[in-house]
C-alpha cells in the first residue's frame, strides 16, 4: 500500500476513482466539501438537503458531478460538527476506505483530514488515515481450501493537503502506516486456529520479524532453557499439553545505540496462552474456541515490535512473550498444586484456569535484569475486565500516575482508549493462602482488580503497567476476529518517549 499527499486547492480538478469529503449533520459542508459543491453547482448542497443526514460513518456515492474531474466524489458523515472526535474522523476514513475496497478501486483520494478535529492535529489524523486504510484491507486467508475471491485491489491513497500540512501529514502517514502493519500481523496471528498458531509458531514469527527489520533480534528459550531460569510458575501451566512451551526475547535496538548513549528501555510483556482451556477448572464448552485469542497479548508485543522496527523508533524496546497452551491431562496443574516462581514466591493454585498470571509473573521477574524505564503487560487476562469495561476500553492499572496518564492519553490518541481501574493494596487480602505466600485467585468479586494486584507482587523494582484486553482484542459474533488493538495506543505511547 502506498500513501502519499496531494497539495492542491482546486480539489475539483483531481482526477482519481474516488474522492472522499466530509459533511456534518444539518447540512454543514467541510471546506472540501464546500470546494466541490461550488464547483458542481451545488451538486452536494442538493443531495445534503433531501436524502443524506450524515450520520458519522454513513456515506453516499455521487458519480459524474458536473464541474469535477474525480470519477465519484463519496460524500462521507460526520456526524454533528460540534462532537467532531478522533473517534468519528477514523470511522469516516474507514468508511472510505471499506467503499474503495468493496468497489475494488485501485486508487482514491481522501480530504477527510484536512478538516479541523478536536484534541487532533492534523498529523494524528494523517495517521488514523493510514491506519484506517490497512485495518479495511486486512482479510484472514490462512486456512480456506480455495482462494478467497474477495480481496481488495486498493493500492494507492492520497490524503488532500494544504501545502503548509503537507510535511506533517507525510509524517503521520508513515506512523499510521507502520501501526496498520503491526495491527495486522496481531489480527492474524489472533485469528489464526490454536493448532496452528502454536507457541512454536509464535517463536518462529519472532524470528522472521528479526530477519525482516535489521533493528530487531530474537531469541526463543526452550523447555530446558525456561527449566534453567526456575521460572516453575510459567512451567506449570505448560505441563499438561504436548506442544512445547516458547519464551521469546525480541529486541528493538535503534541504529547508533552504543554502552554511552544507551537510555533505559521500555519492556512490553505479553500473555502467549494459544489454547485457554481452562486446564482442570475446565471451561464450559459454549464459544470456548475463542480461546484461541489468549495469545492477543503475545500478538499486540509482536505486533508492536514490528511497528517499532518499521518506524526505526529511537528508543530501545523489549518483548517477552511466555508461550504456552493451558490443557487438561494427567500431567495438568491441580487446584491444591502449590508451585514456586522465579521469584522465588510460591502460589497455591486454586483455579487452573487464572493461567495467565501464571505465566505473566515469572515474564515479569525475567523483565528486571533489563533494568527498564516502564515494563507493560498486555493481557486477555480476565472475564471481570469484560463486565466493569465492555468492550470499549482496556483495563489500566498501574500504580505510577505519570505512566497511567501517558498510556491514556496515547490511548485517547491513537483512538484506542483504556479506562484506569483500582489497584490499592487493600485488595489484596483476596489472595491470601493458608498454604504458599499467595493462591492464583481471589473470589468473583473485583476479580480484574485482584488479578491485576497478583501481577503487582512481581513488578515492585521497576515503573509497571498492566493492560487488561479482555474485552478490547477481538470481537466476537458474526465479524469474529481479532481488533489488533492496543497496538496503536503502544505505538502512540512509544512515539511519545522516543521523542
Ligand atoms: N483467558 C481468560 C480470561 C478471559 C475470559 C478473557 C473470557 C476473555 C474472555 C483467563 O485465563 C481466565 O480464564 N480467567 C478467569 C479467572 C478466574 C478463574 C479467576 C476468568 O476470568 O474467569
Ligand atoms: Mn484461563
Ligand atoms: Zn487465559
Amino acid at each position: 500500500m502506498e500513501f502519499s499527499t496531494q497539495t492542491t486547492a482546486s480539489l475539483h480538478q483531481i482526477k482519481t476513482a474516488a474522492l472522499g469529503v466530509g459533511v456534518f449533520t444539518d447540512g454543514v459542508l467541510t471546506p472540501a466539501a464546500d470546494i466541490i459543491d461550488r464547483a458542481s453547482n451545488g451538486a452536494l448542497r442538493a443531495v445534503v438537503k433531501t436524502e443524506f443526514k450524515a450520520a458519522a460513518g454513513t456515506s453516499i456515492v455521487l458519480r459524474n458531478l458536473p464541474g469535477v474531474t474525480a470519477a465519484r466524489v463519496i460524500l462521507v458523515g460526520l456526524g454533528a460538527q460540534k462532537d467532531y472526535t478522533a473517534a468519528k474522523h477514523a470511522s469516516a476514513e474507514r468508511a472510505f476506505a471499506k467503499y474503495c475496497g468493496q468497489a475494488s478501486l485501485t486508487e482514491g483520494v481522501s480530504a477527510l483530514a484536512s478538516t479541523d478535529c478536536a484534541d487532533t492535529t492534523l498529523r494524528q489524523r494523517a495517521s488514523a488515515a493510514a491506519t484506517a486504510v490497512l485495518y479495511a484491507l486486512y482479510r484472514y486467508e490462512g486456512t480456506f481450501g480455495k482462494p478467497q475471491s474477495n480481496k481488495p485491489k486498493l493500492r494507492k491513497l492520497a490524503l488532500s493537503v494544504t501545502r503548509s500540512q503537507a510535511a506533517e501529514a507525510q509524517k503521520g502517514l508513515r506512523e499510521g502506516h507502520a501501526i496498520g502493519n503491526g495491527m495486522n500481523l496481531t489480527r492474524l496471528l489472533g485469528d489464526l486456529p490454536p493448532n496452528v498458531c502454536t507457541p512454536t509458531y509464535l517463536g518462529s514469527t519472532a524470528r522472521k520479524l528479526a530477519r525482516e527489520f535489521k533493528t530487531i533480534k530474537a531469541e526463543v528459550l526452550d523447555r530446558k532453557r525456561i527449566e534453567a531460569l526456575k521460572m516453575g510458575s510459567f512451567l506449570s501451566v505448560s505441563r499438561g499439553s504436548y506442544e512445547p512451551p516458547a519464551f521469546i526475547v525480541l529486541k528493538h535496538t535503534p541504529a547508533g545505540t552504543t554502552a554511552r548513549n544507551r537510555k533505559p528501555p521500555i519492556v512490553l510483556v505479553g500473555k502467549g496462552i494459544t489454547f485457554d482451556s481452562g486446564g482442570i477448572s475446565l471451561k464450559p464448552a459454549a464459544n470456548m474456541d475463542e480461546m484461541k485469542y489468549d495469545m492477543c497479548g503475545a500478538a499486540t508485543v509482536l505486533g508492536t515490535l514490528r511497528a517499532a522496527a518499521e518506524l526505526e523508533l529511537d528508543r530501545e524496546v523489549i518483548g517477552l512473550i511466555a508461550a504456552c497452551e493451558n490443557l487438561p491431562s494427567g500431567r495438568a496443574n491441580k487446584p491444591g498444586d502449590i508451585v514456586t516462581s522465579m521469584s522465588g514466591q510460591t502460589i497455591e493454585i486454586l483455579n487452573t484456569d487464572a493461567e495467565g498470571r501464571l505465566v505473566l509473573c515469572d515474564a515479569l521477574t525475567y523483565a528486571e535484569r533489563f533494568k527498564p524505564a516502564a515494563v507493560i503487560d498486555i493481557a486477555t487476562l480476565t472475564g471481570a475486565c469484560v463486565v466493569a469495561l465492555g468492550h470499549n476500553n482496556s483495563g489500566l492499572f498501574s500504580k505510577d500516575d505519570a505512566l497511567a496518564d501517558s498510556l491514556l492519553q496515547a490511548g485517547r490518541q491513537a483512538n484506542d482508549t483504556a479506562w484506569r481501574l483500582p489497584l490499592e493494596d487493600t485488595y489484596q487480602e483476596q489472595l491470601r493462602s493458608n498454604f504458599a505466600d499467595m493462591a492464583n485467585v481471589g473470589g468473583r468479586d473485583g476479580g480484574a482488580i485482584t488479578a491485576a494486584c497478583f501481577l503487582a507482587r512481581f513488578t515492585e523494582n521497576y515503573s509497571w503497567a498492566h493492560l487488561d484486553i479482555a474485552g478490547t482484542a477481538w470481537h466476537s459474533g458474526k465479524n469474529k476476529g481479532a481488533s489488533g488493538r492496543p497496538v496503536p495506543l503502544l505505538v502512540h505511547y512509544l512515539l511519545g518517549q522516543a521523542a
